[in-house]
């Protein structure tokens, strides 16, 4: 089995303007959406990341003829309309992503066709009840391993029927699936969620005229409809910008300018958050592309202090986490983390992992069961796990910034699911670090 470390020396400062790559979420969802709309749908900035990818060749597996992506991440879906696609020959290997799996869960649900959804080592210890329960109460009938774990064997020819849901937790991967699975259903179906998460399904089916009633935390959609292509100009990722928004953050005489980032409410925690800490970071040339709000980040450096992080931001920053346990290790004062639970359940135990690795960098880190307690200290280098979890090696590529020497990240292939070209973009804006492939 073939091994990628990441090696960070330690020091530097981030300088310049970047581009990170396209949002995962947006280029998740333009996929789906386009597959099943009547039309041509055009995108454009498409991440062409693994977990993407994986979408992709799924609904391309389901007859679905999609042209790209090329390097500059166009893609042309001819959509195949609301009961277009056909059954995939083998099952939908999804790799990492949990989004392909809960989301494509909820449009699949409706078919005709039956189809099993599988995923790699860590997608397969992730929790799927969670989608499960709500499309079960909608009639659908979805098997899964033991304990609600992938694969899902899904069986089509059900007569769905609306449902009014209430999330348990706060996860917009629960609400799509019910919203997609909502569209094949008799009748109308709403969700309510207990915080306000990522609203990116609800704005592209609108894009996609498809019409919903929102209010606040609760979205009602009538079954039966369908979608018209579009086309979608997907944004940079916020949660990749993170990585950047702390490493000049905390690195002295930083001064990065992040371009044609997605700036939607509903994932700007991050922003929130450092700012609350001290960060100095500014929206500039703010504009709505495609229905989604977009700005430059320019972001300095500057002296962070620790902060109780206010619970109802966590579901605003949820998979920034890692790289703001990073920050408040380099802040002064302690950071209390509360409410975060989720982190627990996504590509690894997030609270665990960014704990046990702080701690071998010499930072007194303590998980809770819902959080953390941080109180920072000199990061020394050493040798930390990345898990194969994405956000966790990028996290602790930035913490070399501040570090007192090297520090070795093991297992970093899975950066590829979210953020290709990292290594090289992180050298160009003043990260000392490199990439190391052993074994096979
Ligand atoms: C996502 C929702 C979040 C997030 C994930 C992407 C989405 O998951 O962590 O990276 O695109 O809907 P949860 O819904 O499980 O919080």
């Amino acid at each position: 089995m073939q091994q990628v470390d990441f090696v960070v020396k330690p020091g530097g400062r981030l300088t310049g303007e970047i581009r990170v790559p396209g949002d995962k979420s947006i280029s998740h969802r333009s996929i789906m959406f386009g597959a099943i709309a009547t039309g041509v749908t055009h995108v454009s900035g498409f991440l062409q990341g693994e977990d993407s990818l994986n979408t992709l060749r799924a609904f391309r597996a389901m007859g679905v003829d999609i042209e790209g992506p090329d390097a500059n991440g166009k893609v042309v879906i001819h959509g195949v309309g609301m009961h277009g696609l056909k059954a995939p020959q083998q099952p939908l290997d999804l790799g990492n992503s949990g989004t392909s799996m809960r989301l494509m869960a909820g449009l699949l649900a409706g078919q005709g066709f039956h189809v099993e959804l599988s995923g790699d080592a860590s997608l397969s210890k992730r929790p799927m009840k969670r989608v499960t329960d709500p499309l079960a109460q909608m009639q659908a009938k979805v098997d899964t391993a033991e304990g609600g774990r992938p694969p899902l064997k899904i069986h089509g020819g059900q007569r769905l029927t609306g449902i009014d849901y209430i999330i348990p937790m706060a996860s917009a991967q629960v609400k799509s699936c019910v919203l997609l699975a909502g569209m094949y259903a008799e009748g109308q179906t709403c969700v309510t969620e207990p915080a306000i998460t990522r609203d990116h399904t609800e704005r592209m089916l609108s894009a996609f005229g498809y019409e919903l009633d929102k209010q606040a935390n609760r979205v009602c959609l009538q079954g039966r409809g369908s979608l018209t292509a579009c086309d979608i100009d997907v944004p940079s990722d916020i949660s990749s910008a993170a990585f950047f928004l702390v490493g000049a953050s905390i690195a002295p005489g930083s001064d990065l300018l992040i371009q044609h980032v997605g700036i939607n409410p509903t994932r700007t925690g991050i922003i929130d958050i450092l700012r609350l800490m001290g960060a100095d970071i500014e929206c500039l040339n703010e504009r709505t592309v495609g229905g989604e709000p977009v700005a430059d980040l320019r972001v300095r450096s500057s002296q962070l202090h620790g902060i109780q992080v206010p619970e109802d931001l966590v579901p605003l920053a949820i998979d920034e986490f890692p790289v703001l346990f990073v920050a408040a290790a380099c802040a002064e004062g302690q950071t209390v983390v509360t409410g975060a639970e989720e982190l627990r359940v996504k590509e690894s135990d997030r609270i665990q992992v960014m704990a046990d690795g702080l701690q071998a960098l010499g930072v007194n880190a303590q998980p809770s069961t819902d959080g953390m307690v941080i109180n920072p200290g000199l990061i020394q280098g050493g040798k930390v796990h990345a898990h194969d979890d994405h956000r966790i090696a990028m996290a602790f590529a930035m913490a070399g910034l501040l570090a007192q020497g090297e520090i070795r990240i093991e297992d970093c292939i899975n950066v590829n699911t979210s953020f290709p070209g990292f290594i090289e973009l992180a050298c160009a804006s003043g990260l000392d670090i490199r990439s190391e492939t052993l074994g096979e």
